[in-house]
């Protein structure tokens, strides 16, 4: 399948259904849109996002706002924030359900905390270039670092539904058992079970820097070594990963080992989100010095062997 390009971009209103806290700081918001807003994201890729204006949403009462937040909490916010989704659910009367799993780490997402059922948020997307089923593939290998499991959470469910014969195997790693951004428990005998991915039906494997739950070690060390004991994972298999970008990098350095295809999906932060302002550059490989893609309109997600990461893969990860 061609990756997409982004279809009806444009402002649209978004109702709150629910806005929950699952652990720690990460909680999840459930969105509904009209059929406009069905039709413009009901079939988005994952990987696709849409621009927050949280701008004009209150801010929680104090007590409710984490301590080391509050002082953060008040800056102003002038621009619309990133975010990607973790499930859309298309509905019978034409309307779409997005879900965004969120991390509190500052002024726009304390007050998308405190969003209550029934107020209104403002998002302008689709947007960007999502992840893409190349054809003939037979066995996909997700990798989540950290908070980049939302997409990872859509893409899952995605290909459970539309490439039901696609063989699926879930990497997710964090610091530490405390840092998954899922609904995650750990079981009597030490195993791991997140709920997210057990309810598509799709096998996980869990690493932990600390070894706090599953294997003590970066994900990416992870995957190599599973690589090396799952010979047919190596053929017509696609690596997608998404995370911090010294995983990215080390993720696409096991691809290019064991010659699996892998697509990244990069972050940068973005004014803008469509392309104008060009703060979100993401250097490619080139013979020329200096050529650039735009995280926004060009991906976030990239082809792997094309990015030239910003940090070492030994440079820290998870
Ligand atoms: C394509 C894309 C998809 C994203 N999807 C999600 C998602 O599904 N869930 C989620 O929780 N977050 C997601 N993010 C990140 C999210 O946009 C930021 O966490 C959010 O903008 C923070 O806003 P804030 O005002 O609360 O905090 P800020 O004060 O703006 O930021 C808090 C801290 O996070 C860092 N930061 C913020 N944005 C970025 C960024 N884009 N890249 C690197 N560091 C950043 C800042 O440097 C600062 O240290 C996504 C980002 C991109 C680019
Ligand atoms: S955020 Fe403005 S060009 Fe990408």
């Amino acid at each position: 399948m061609e990756p997409t390009k982004t279809p009806h971009k444009k402002i649209h209103n978004g109702t709150v259904v629910s806005n929950q806290r699952i652990r720690g700081s990460y909680r999840r918001i459930t969105l509904e849109l009209d059929t406009d807003g069905g039709s413009a994201f009901g079939n988005i890729q994952p990987g696709q996002f849409a621009q927050f204006d949280l701008s004009q949403t209150a801010l929680p009462a104090d007590e409710d706002i984490a301590e080391q937040m509050r002082d953060a909490s008040k800056r102003l916010i002038l621009l619309r924030r990133p975010f990607s989704f973790s499930n859309v659910t298309q509905k019978g009367d034409g309307g779409v359900l997005l879900e965004v799993l969120y991390c509190v780490v500052g002024p726009a997402t304390v007050r998308m905390s405190g969003l209550r059922q029934g107020r209104q948020v403002s998002i302008l997307g689709p947007l960007g270039n999502g992840f893409h089923v190349p054809e003939g593939i037979k066995r996909a290998i997700l990798v989540a670092g950290g908070m980049g499991a939302p997409p990872m959470i859509h893409l899952a469910g995605f290909l459970k539904s539309r490439y039901p014969q696609i063989e699926l195997m879930v990497m997710a790693g964090a610091r530490s058992f405390d840092d998954f951004p899922f609904t995650a428990r750990k079981a009597d005998n030490g195993e791991i079970a997140i709920e997210e991915f057990e309810a598509i039906g799709s096998p996980c494997r869990v690493a932990t820097d600390d070894g706090s739950a599953g294997f003590k070690g970066f994900v990416s060390v992870m995957m190599e070594r599973w690589l090396g004991e799952n010979q047919k994972f190596r053929d017509d298999s696609v690596i997608f990963a998404c995370g911090p970008e010294a995983m990215l990098a080390a993720t696409a350095d096991v691809a290019k080992r064991f010659n699996i295809p892998c697509q990244v999906s990069m972050e940068r932060m973005m004014a803008c989100g469509i392309g104008l302002c060009q703060s979100c550059a993401v250097e490619h490989k080139s013979g020329r010095e200096g050529e650039y893609k735009l995280c926004c309109k060009d991906g976030p997600v990239f082809d792997a062997e094309k990015v030239k990461f910003l940090r070492h893969p030994d440079d820290g990860q998870v």
